[in-house]
């Protein structure tokens, strides 16, 4: 199970994410969708540890 709370990340004075919460359970294919600049990659990356986060855990 992949958790994630409470995440918030901002490039600068620019904020991406605000108060993001997902589960995605083991064994099940979880997708993220959304229009373009909405946040995915900033998300993964903020999940694989290659972007600062401002705060929360995953
Ligand atoms: N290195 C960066 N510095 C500053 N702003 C950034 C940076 N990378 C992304 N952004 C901005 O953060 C927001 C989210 O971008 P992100 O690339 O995470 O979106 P995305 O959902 O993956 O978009 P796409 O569908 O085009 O791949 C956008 O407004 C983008 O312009
Ligand atoms: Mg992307």
């Amino acid at each position: 199970m992949l958790s994630v709370n409470g995440l918030n990340q901002r490039y600068g004075e620019s904020q991406t994410l605000w108060d993001l919460s997902i589960d995605a359970p083991k064994g099940q294919c979880t997708v993220v969708m959304g229009r373009n600049g909405v946040g995915k990659t900033t998300l993964l990356q903020s999940i694989m540890g290659l972007l600062k986060i401002d705060e929360g855990r995953s």
